[in-house]
């Protein structure tokens, strides 16, 4: 693939996820480059609306762009998905189904000049939304060894996460660590000897502070949670998410939302007062299949899971 393009991944199947409709308002609350947001409006035509939210301004950029032909079915926003329910609440519209799309795009990991990628060098950034202060330098150059080893411990499941924040500790009061380079190099010192896999024996520490600078994984449940309570009944939610870590918290997250309520099975109307609110779309997530797996190898670890609004209360 180009490097710098991003190909929308598993995208039939998420708009199919979605039950894509005329008439329809969807959110797309990473919109990125657009893809999946074109795919939406194509499916919804002739009046479907959608609203595209991205932190990031590039990228919402190139959406206004592809997604210029819809029009005024169209409104991009440039903010953080978690705000969601104030932006749904001020909409006064609630949306027949929302996607999200986690994690970051092509366009980020291949530009070197975002910080995102150990294959060449750039400045240690790493932040989606560039008008936030923190980087990865800040954590990097700032955060005590046993702050950076949980990073690295939690966040790329890393087994060297202690060797590898004592190294960069040193390595950092001899010199300030402001490059992906000298980051890659440090971690590969440390971690290389250990390790006989092909994959870059940094992977694992970029990804955790890339998780890291942009708090990727807090409040994701409360947020799922959130946005299912307001879909009306029969209203769907689509992620997609790229690790394990990820899809955990999607997977616990719309579990517990259908199998909110205790009462027997047999029970015709819940009595509990906890109905369930969603019903799971599958039981497994939807992967990629071998042709798409083969044509665009990052979307290999990609995973689906939805899930539709059950009438009931949100109490
Ligand atoms: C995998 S890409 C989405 C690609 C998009 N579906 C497409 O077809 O082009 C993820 C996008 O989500 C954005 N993003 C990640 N977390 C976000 C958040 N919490 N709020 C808003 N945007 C977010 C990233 O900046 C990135 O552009």
């Amino acid at each position: 693939m180009e490097k710098g393009t991003h190909r929308p991944v598993l995208l039939r199947e998420a708009v199919a996820a979605l039950g894509c409709r005329p008439g329809g308002f969807w959110v797309d609350g990473t919109v990125g480059a657009g893809g999946h947001a074109e795919a939406i409006l194509r499916a919804s035509a002739p009046d479907g609306r959608l609203l595209g939210l991205d932190r990031d301004r590039e990228a919402l950029e190139r959406a206004r762009r592809l997604l210029a032909p819809f029009g005024d079915r169209v409104a991009l926003r440039h903010d953080d998905f978690r705000s969601l329910p104030e932006i749904l609440e001020a909409s006064g519209r609630p949306p027949d189904g929302i996607l999200l799309d986690l994690g970051i795009s092509s366009q980020q990991i291949d530009d070197p000049a975002r910080g995102f990628s150990f294959q060449e060098d750039g400045p240690l950034d790493m932040r989606m939304d560039r008008t936030q202060d923190t980087t990865a330098a800040t954590l990097v150059n700032a955060l005590p060894a046993r702050e950076l080893a949980a990073i690295v411990a939690r966040y790329g499941e890393e087994p060297a996460a202690r060797r590898i924040a004592r190294a960069l500790v040193a390595e950092r009061a001899r010199e300030p660590i402001t490059t992906t380079g000298r980051l890659a190099a440090i971690v590969a010192r440390v971690a290389r000897s250990r390790r006989r896999t092909r994959t870059h024996p940094a992977t694992r520490t970029f990804q955790a502070l890339r998780i890291a600078v942009n708090r990727e994984l807090d409040g994701l449940d409360r947020l799922i949670e959130q946005a299912v309570e307001r879909l009306p009944p029969g209203g769907r939610i689509a992620v997609i998410s790229f690790h394990s870590l990820e899809d955990r918290i999607v997977k616990r997250a719309l579990r517990a939302l259908a199998r909110r309520c205790v009462c027997p099975r047999d029970l015709p109307l819940c009595a509990c007062g906890r109905p369930d609110l969603a019903r799971l779309l599958g039981r497994k997530p939807v992967r990629p299949g071998a042709e798409e797996a083969r044509d665009n190898p990052r979307s290999r670890s990609a995973r689906l899971r939805a899930a539709e609004r059950l009438p009931g209360g949100t109490s």
